[in-house]
């Protein structure tokens, strides 16, 4: 534990960020919402890429190892101890049950023993506010508000209108207010990029490596259609099959917002069936994790000539019809509800075609736009506590025996 304490005074608003909710251990100290005194993220992406995913019980058991020495670590790099923090903030849901648990009771713990105000934080709004934290450090002009929101990331597509406290005194409007505009009926954009990844054979998380192989294919190869949802989605009776079409209601929503990615990944399995690709991607499957077996990292140039060019541009063409699809109902959404800015957030956010296409749309439109930066766009604390900024000051904390909520909706 760090014993070089910092000089305690109440008016620093450091609080102390805890995120457990995937596959991500991480903690962090931000002052007053805006300075990041430090972040530390334990990533477990070695123990599930074995698996070709996320497996729930192994992200439990390796957010309970590692913890203790994240938060620690946190501390000591923020260069303070325990008592000078003035709140503990922590990721309440949505997420694995499991994993947000750990964070949770460690977090519900420590607040009890130290006295210290507990604060609840929707890991969405944390995404959120990890590019409002950035801009903050990053310009001198705040993001223009009201802002829309595309969170985009493994477990969630949604489109948020996103309008800041009007005034932080009044009980009116306190904290931030959150309208949800749009969302997937189905896969996220980030499930579809690691299905569509393990499919052809590169692994877990396949996002990155279809952003790297993206420009070596022609984006126009494969046509893709556009999908479109006509009319609202009939849902009553109907057991919902994944975490993103569990956590909002789609009823109220209008249907140009709402986007769907299974039937462009049941296109990619019929593209490959009917054009021989299945073998290649064995193949390549088969190299990659004996690469990774003998403790190697595939370089680029390896998965590449691993490829064959149907295999990239089937690649470049999927990445730029998930794109389009994102871009055209994230752009409709700002028009429609007149919003002054747009911010994009969440793991797949550092998509370098997605970053691309959004920025020259929006230079276009003289629409101001906002990324995280590549390390802040997957899951870290810092964007917990900073979220967590506005909730302290109206007082809103949680009690202690607050409990996991793997289906939190963000309203
Ligand atoms: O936000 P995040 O770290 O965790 C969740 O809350 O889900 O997002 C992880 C997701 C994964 O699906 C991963 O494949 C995707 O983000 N991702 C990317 C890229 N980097 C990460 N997808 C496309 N291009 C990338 N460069
Ligand atoms: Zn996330």
């Amino acid at each position: 534990m760090a014993t070089n304490s910092a000089s305690h005074d109440k008016s620093r608003g450091l609080i102390l960020g805890i995120e457990s909710s995937c596959d991500e251990t991480a903690a962090a100290v931000v002052a007053c919402g805006h300075q990041t005194l430090s972040t530390i993220v334990a990533s477990q992406t070695a123990t599930h890429a074995a698996w070709g995913g996320v497996v729930p019980e192994l992200a439990s058991r390796e957010h309970l190892r590692n913890i203790v020495p994240i938060v620690r670590a946190a501390l000591h790099q923020a260069n303070m101890a325990f008592n000078d923090l003035d709140a503990i903030a922590v990721t309440s849901g949505p997420g694995l049950a499991g994993a947000l648990l750990v964070g949770i009771s460690y977090a519900k713990a420590l607040a009890f023993s130290l006295d210290k105000p507990l604060i609840a934080v929707n890991h969405l709004e944390g995404h959120i506010h990890a590019v409002l934290l950035e801009h903050s450090q990053q310009s001198v002009e705040p993001l223009p508000m009201p802002t829309l929101a595309l969170v985009v990331s493994g477990g969630h597509t949604h489109l948020f209108l996103a309008a800041p406290p009007s005034n932080i005194s009044s009980a009116e409007q306190a904290t931030w207010r959150y309208t949800l505009l749009g969302r997937t009926l189905d896969d996220a954009a980030g499930e579809a990029f690691d299905k569509v990844a393990k499919l052809l054979g590169l692994g877990y998380p396949g996002g990155p490596w279809i952003d790297r192989l993206a420009p070596f294919g022609d984006p126009r190869a494969v046509p893709f259609a556009l999908t479109r949802i006509k009319s609202k989605p009939h849902l009553v009776g109907k057991t919902p099959r994944t975490k993103a079409a569990i956590t909002s209601p789609v009823t109220m929503l209008d249907p140009r917002f709402l986007f769907s990615f299974s039937g462009l990944k049941t296109a990619v399995l019929r593209y490959v069936e009917e054009n021989g690709l299945r073998a290649g991607a064995a193949t390549r499957e088969a190299a990659l994790q004996a690469a990774i077996a003998s403790g190697h990292t595939p370089a680029l140039d390896q998965v590449r000539s691993l490829c064959d060019q149907p295999t990239l541009d089937l690649i470049a063409s999927f990445q730029s019809a998930v794109v389009d699809n994102l871009l055209h109902r994230s752009f409709d959404a700002a028009d429609k509800a007149e919003v002054r800015s747009l911010l994009v957030t969440g793991g797949v956010a550092a998509n370098s075609e997605l970053r691309r296409r959004f920025r020259s749309e929006a230079e276009r439109r003289g629409l101001p736009i906002a990324f995280p930066t590549l390390a802040m766009s997957t899951d870290n604390a810092a964007m917990i506590a900073a979220a967590a900024w506005p909730r302290f000051l109206a007082g809103e904390f949680a009690r202690l025996d607050l409990e996991a909520d793997p289906r939190l909706v963000l309203a």
